[in-house]
């Protein structure tokens, strides 16, 4: 039986309707690529400044929602306020990304804040409630939070790396104090989500960015089980809670990842095996993905080859199209516009 079309395409996709369109979105839809956000990026002054001032960050949410007119909208802010809400100091450099407060041995483990000041968090959920009061009531409305693992490469090194060595480090020499920061996350990251929720949020992603670094049996510790805990932890509260996973680079540990975590849908990014996912993880769950960030960049007949491969490969089943990743600032806006129409004229 053909599926019939619903007014909530994203929603449906994620309660089990494969939908004729597939509902679409991208990753870092608001940002750098859009002149609209550079202009209030510049006004806000830093980084944290725009997303933790509700007017501007529901603004720059809805942003790329009247220019695209997307499925779903993801709230502006980063995965990086959880460990700012937990007091450590957390900045953005021009050009250079985040910067911490290296958490580095076990005794600066041993300090950490249990508890999250979520006072500090209170104005992500307003801008939420912003934006779920303006945003039209058939556009799904996404809150996240980043997984403890990838969270937490960010806290022990001080910074992003090539491949987070600093954290995997720490997780083999140290394995029970890197074991506290994860708890410590698992618990807040409960917490944060289910505000997001509360404030307005119909869906929830869990942005595992660095997952792909880790050998099968740290990725099992460190990324499925803390995933597990949280989607469990939510859904104890929330029961019907929504919610996608994204484990970059999980590979041939995604039908795993899927199985044990209990995620709604998993975001799959360019690299990902198209019969490995449709028989072992679209059979199971809704795939999100997974266009290439650069063939968007590159536009052409490139750009709707590479389309037209995520259709065909995926589009049978459930699907929410989006990038295998986050779009990059030098995308030209008219790639968004050829990648909407394509996917949006899709005969399914
Ligand atoms: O539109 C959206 O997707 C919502 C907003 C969003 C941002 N960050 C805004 C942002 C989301 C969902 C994130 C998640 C995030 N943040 C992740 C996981 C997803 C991914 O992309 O891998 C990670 C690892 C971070 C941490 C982070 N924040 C890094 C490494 C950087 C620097 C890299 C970069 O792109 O500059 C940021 C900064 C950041 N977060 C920007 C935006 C729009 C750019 C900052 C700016 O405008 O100057």
């Amino acid at each position: 039986m053909p599926p019939i079309s619903s007014s909530k395409p994203f929603l449906d996709v994620l309660s089990g309707h494969r939908q004729p369109i597939p509902p679409v979105w991208m990753m870092r839809q608001a940002g750098r690529y859009l002149p609209e956000y550079r202009e209030l990026r510049t006004k806000a002054g830093s980084f944290l400044d725009l997303c933790f001032t509700p007017e501007y960050a529901a603004e720059v949410t809805l942003q790329p929602i009247r220019r695209f007119n997307f499925d779903a909208a993801i709230i502006f802010s980063d995965i990086l306020v959880v460990p700012h809400a937990l007091g450590r100091a957390v900045r953005f450099e021009i050009g250079e990304g985040p910067r911490l407060d290296p958490l580095d041995t076990p005794d600066k483990i041993a300090a950490l804040a249990t508890q999250a000041d979520f006072a500090k968090l209170e104005p992500v959920y307003e801008a939420l409630r912003r934006v779920r009061g303006e945003l039209d009531p058939n556009i799904a409305l996404i809150g996240f939070c980043g997984a403890p693992w990838t969270v937490a490469t960010y806290m022990v090194a001080g910074q992003g790396t090539p491949d987070q060595a600093p954290a995997r480090m720490m997780a083999y020499r140290h394995p029970d104090a890197f074991a506290d920061i994860i708890d410590v996350l698992v618990e807040n990251s409960i917490q944060y989500l289910l505000g997001q929720l509360k404030a307005g949020a119909d869906a929830l992603q869990i942005f595992d960015t660095w997952a792909g670094v880790l050998p099968p049996r740290e990725f099992e510790r460190w990324s499925i089980e803390p995933t597990r805990r949280i989607v469990a932890g939510v859904r104890a509260k929330m029961p019907g809670a929504k919610i996608i996973g994204f484990p970059r680079g999980a590979g041939a540990l995604l039908p795993a990842y899927v199985e044990a975590t209990g995620v709604d849908a998993v975001s799959i990014d360019w690299a990902a095996e198209p019969s490995l996912i449709r028989e072992r993880v679209q059979s199971r769950v809704a795939v999100q993905g997974n266009l290439d960030p650069l063939a968007l960049i590159a536009g052409g007949g490139a750009l709707d080859r590479a389309i037209d491969d995520v259709l065909t490969n995926y589009a049978g089943g459930r699907l929410i199209f989006n990038l295998g990743h986050g779009i990059l600032p030098e995308t030209p806006i008219a790639h968004v516009e050829q990648m909407l129409k394509r996917v949006r004229a899709y005969k399914g």
